[in-house]
């Protein structure tokens, strides 16, 4: 039987948050998130985080400027960091416990992520943050449910819907790009991201989950860039 530890609580307006420990008895003990009852994932298995920042940031040519949309554990924060071309991260979580957690070390490796200079961390709702935008960026990266299928809040369905996608393709700049991660493919979000964006492709990502091979999903898309197709106008960045 796994054992658990409770680290942190906090009661929110849209339900429980919970920082729990699991003990293992051979290596590192593995620190679990839950939000509103759902599992959202752990600190154990995190290489579909980090590649949803590196596959986003490989199809971006220029990404100086960069919006997480939910913080988690700071895992996909952290590999967009160790992006040299970054010079600006904007997280987005709806969680303010969370937050906390990440700031004053109830996450471990939590400050020392926040401390990079780069970073800014916003507490609110995603959809709210894309809507009430001052500012262009060349890279979204969404991580907030555990896919379409599967969401941590009922709100957060819109965020696959055309009307929030159209938002945060207004939002970037041109040769910008979208990615959003899934745990189960998501058929209907590819051909909405292709009516939004024009094409987008879907790259399914292999993970090992307690020694049982499994797939994850990203969903990229990206608005074109005129300067890469042959015009003849130079295009400066809004
Ligand atoms: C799966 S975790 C993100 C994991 C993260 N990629 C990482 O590397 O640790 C999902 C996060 O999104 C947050 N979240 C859920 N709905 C949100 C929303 N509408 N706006 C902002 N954050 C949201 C959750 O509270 C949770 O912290």
């Amino acid at each position: 039987m796994t054992d658990y530890v409770e680290v942190a609580r906090a009661e929110g307006p849209r339900g429980e948050v919970v920082l729990r420990r699991r003990v293992v008895e051979r290596g590192a003990d593995v620190l679990e998130l839950r939000v509103n009852g759902v599992f959202v994932m752990d600190s154990h298995e995190t290489t579909s985080e980090v590649r949803l920042a590196e596959a986003a940031l490989a199809v971006v040519d220029d990404p100086r400027d960069v919006v997480v949309g939910g913080l988690g554990l700071g895992y996909t924060l952290q590999a967009v960091l160790a992006d040299h071309r970054v010079e600006q991260v904007r997280v987005v979580e709806v969680e303010d416990a969370l937050v906390g957690w990440m700031r004053d070390g109830t996450v471990p490796h939590g400050p020392g992520v926040l401390a990079d200079r780069r970073v800014t961390v916003v507490a609110a709702d995603v959809a709210q943050a894309v809507a009430e935008a001052q500012h262009h960026y060349d890279l979204v990266l969404l991580d907030v449910d555990n896919g379409p299928g599967y969401l941590v809040h009922d709100d957060n369905a819109a965020l696959y819907g055309a009307t929030f996608l159209d938002d945060v393709r207004r939002l970037l700049r041109p040769g910008g790009a979208v990615a959003v991660w899934s745990a189960d493919p998501a058929p209907a979000l590819l051909e909405t991201l292709r009516e939004v964006f024009g094409d987008a492709e879907e790259q399914p990502l292999e993970v090992t989950l307690q020694q049982r091979e499994t797939a994850y999903y990203l969903y990229v898309a990206r608005v074109e860039d005129p300067v890469s197709t042959p015009v003849s106008t130079p295009v400066s960045r809004p």
